[in-house]
């Protein structure tokens, strides 16, 4: 079964014939939002908004571990995610969607395993390719085949926020290696990992990471929420199309 997991501008999905609304209670909490099952063109598809309906829930407070643990419970064997992010690296600027293939982990203070000792004994995954190959092959075919473009690389470096990034800090986060920037890519990812859920993420990008192109002096943010809802109809379209060609 496969799940979408929506982030800042995609709180719904339209095309999605809802046949249910389910609450799921985990051994970590409720998720952000009972689950939403429908299907897309006949496909069966759970929607999950990460952070829950009215967009209430601040990326470091979003209960990662509940939203994964919920899929799995219904089955789920792939994620497909989308997270905003900024740009960090020249070539991505607002407007534009990129798929990442890495990931850079700043985040703290964030249940970030299932196998802590306490539910499960002490494992550590590998993580050396944080991205399902397949899965991120399936989001490339789905945009070429509706002739979007997806830029299919980047660094995903996980800020805490909720605020936005110092200037210095994203030439820190460059000097990384990273090349764009967002809240929520991780513990997601590594969760899904654990429980052997194949994960990828396309990423919208609303706005030049702090300090570069048009955000020299400052973010404004309700300018990068007009870029991602521009952006995010054309999201939407990729993940119809992911739909429609998803096998199982
Ligand atoms: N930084 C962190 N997260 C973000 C940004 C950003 O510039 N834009 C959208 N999500």
């Amino acid at each position: 079964m496969l799940a979408i997991i929506g982030g800042t501008g995609l709180t719904q999905l339209d095309n999605l014939e809802i046949t249910k609304h389910l609450i799921v209670r985990t051994p970590y909490g409720e998720p952000s939002q009972p689950l939403i099952f429908g299907k897309i063109a006949g496909r069966e598809v759970i929607f999950l908004a990460r952070h829950g309906n009215g967009h209430t829930i601040p990326p470091h407070q979003v209960n990662y571990r509940a939203n994964i643990w919920a899929l799995h419970l219904q089955g789920v064997t792939k994620i497909a995610a989308v997270a905003t992010v900024g740009g960090i690296d020249a070539t991505l600027s607002p407007g534009m969607i990129a798929m990442p293939h890495q990931i850079i982990d700043y985040t703290y203070a964030r249940k970030n395993t299932f196998f802590d000792g306490v539910d499960f004994p002490v494992k550590h995954i590998d993580f050396t390719e944080p991205y399902s190959a397949q899965l991120r092959a399936q989001w490339q075919q789905a945009a070429t085949a509706i002739g979007e473009q997806l830029v299919d690389h980047g660094v995903y470096a996980t800020t805490q926020g909720p605020r936005l990034e110092t200037a210095a800090e994203i030439d820190r986060l460059a000097r990384d290696g990273a090349t764009m920037v967002g809240m929520t890519g991780m513990p997601e990812a590594a969760l899904a990992r654990e429980l052997d859920i194949s994960y990828a993420a396309i990423c919208p990008i609303a706005n030049h990471a702090a300090g570069r192109g048009d955000s020299l002096h400052s973010i404004q943010y309700e300018v990068l929420v007009e870029n991602l809802n521009q952006t995010m109809s054309r999201v939407r379209k990729i993940i119809v199309q992911l739909v429609k060609q998803n096998e199982t």
